[in-house]
């Protein structure tokens, strides 16, 4: 069978995505053999290409940790589970339910564990979800990190889920914001997305965006935020830029509201910004991280009940891993990016 493999490359530091041809994987007695039949690229593959990502393990490693496909073996002590069911593979393999746990690291696909760019892969039958009729493999690729991040943060862990009568603002416009501006419209919140591409700005409104903002025109678009709120702020941040962004973020929120730390599309580095204003407003700073399996198939339910799609801009084969690695990086993307075969 083939797979990709992320390998470091002397003098460069880059790791490169390479094609191999091995043996397909045997079936312990608690796995199952999935065929992978599509897969999506999160901003955290290209992280752990830089070897950037705080995910990351040995090498080399299967990249990409959202992939769906189906049954193809079960394992001889697996029960509920059968050749032809369809399935998504968790992101966190061994995260099945409860708060997170430090030993969960150990497990992160497509980073510390192999991953899904693989025509198979066998994993354990407690580490993937059923997918619906209703969802295409590609669909389903797109949910085990950003979808389910997003859903983590507006329906776990909030003091108060995101619903009517509650403002989301979501910064830019790339899988993990617009799953979050899908799954919050859902729910009949008002939200406000920003980006740095007038022609993204009017695809969000088609998604039912409330309102929407250029944060290349407007620097400090946390002005416009609080005109928006007419000052009250927004009860919850979707932050997925760190550093860069959390300034704005801070003065965005509302008194009592929460900003959901989740990315760091800007860099690594410590905010310039005093982290005061969230004491002074008795705003909540919350670190989100993916989530557990039960919290997936929580989703997976409210995906079904409310019809929501997830949101590919495009599709490449599975010869094209490369050129969808770089489109990517180009961030020319609205939503999702997905590999299918
Ligand atoms: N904590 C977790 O569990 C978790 C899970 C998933 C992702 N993440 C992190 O969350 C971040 C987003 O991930 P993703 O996969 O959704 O990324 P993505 O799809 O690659 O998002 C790229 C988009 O982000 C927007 N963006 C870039 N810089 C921005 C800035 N300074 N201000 C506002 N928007 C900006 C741009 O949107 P426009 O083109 O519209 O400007 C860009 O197209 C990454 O840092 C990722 O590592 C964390």
């Amino acid at each position: 069978m083939r797979r990709y493999v992320l390998r470091s490359v002397e003098g460069q530091a880059e790791k490169a995505v390479e094609l191999e041809n091995v043996d397909q994987p045997s079936v312990g007695s608690g796995d199952l053999l999935i065929r992978v039949r599509a897969c999506s690229l999160n901003y955290r593959d290209l992280l752990m290409k830089r070897g950037l990502s705080a995910s990351g393990g040995d090498e080399p490693v299967v990249p990409l940790s959202d992939g769906a496909g189906e049954i193809v073996e079960v394992g001889s002590n697996v029960e509920g589970w059968a050749e032809g069911d369809r399935v998504a593979l968790t992101f966190f393999r061994d995260w099945e339910s409860g708060p997170f746990s430090m030993r969960y690291h150990k497990a992160a696909r497509g980073g510390s564990c192999d991953g899904v760019l693989t025509e198979y892969v066998s994993v354990p039958a407690h580490s993937v979800v059923k997918i619906p009729d209703s969802l295409s493999y590609s669909a389903a690729a797109c949910l085990p990190c950003a979808y389910l991040t997003a859903w983590q943060a507006l329906m776990e862990r909030p003091a108060e889920r995101v619903g009517p009568g509650r403002m989301l603002l979501c910064l830019g416009t790339g899988g993990v914001s617009i799953a979050a501006l899908q799954i919050a419209k859902a729910a009949g919140a008002e939200v406000i997305i920003t980006s740095s591409s007038d022609e993204k700005r009017r695809k969000a409104e088609a998604l039912r965006a409330d309102h929407t903002i250029s944060y290349v025109e407007n620097p400090d678009w946390d002005r416009l935020v609080h005109e928006i709120t007419e000052k009250q702020g927004a009860d919850q941040v979707i932050e997925v830029g760190g550093a860069g962004t959390l300034g704005c973020s801070m003065n965005s929120v509302r008194a009592g509201g929460t900003i959901s730390l989740i990315g760091v599309l800007t860099g690594f580095q410590p905010p310039e910004e005093s982290l005061f204003p969230l004491v002074a407003k008795a705003a909540d700073l919350q670190g989100i991280y993916v989530g557990s399996r039960e919290m997936f198939t929580s989703m997976i339910e409210y995906i079904v009940e409310h019809r929501i799609s997830p949101v590919i801009d495009c599709t490449f084969g599975f010869e094209e891993a490369v050129d969808a690695y770089e489109y990517l990086e180009s961030a020319r993307h609205f939503g999702k990016v997905v590999i299918k075969w």
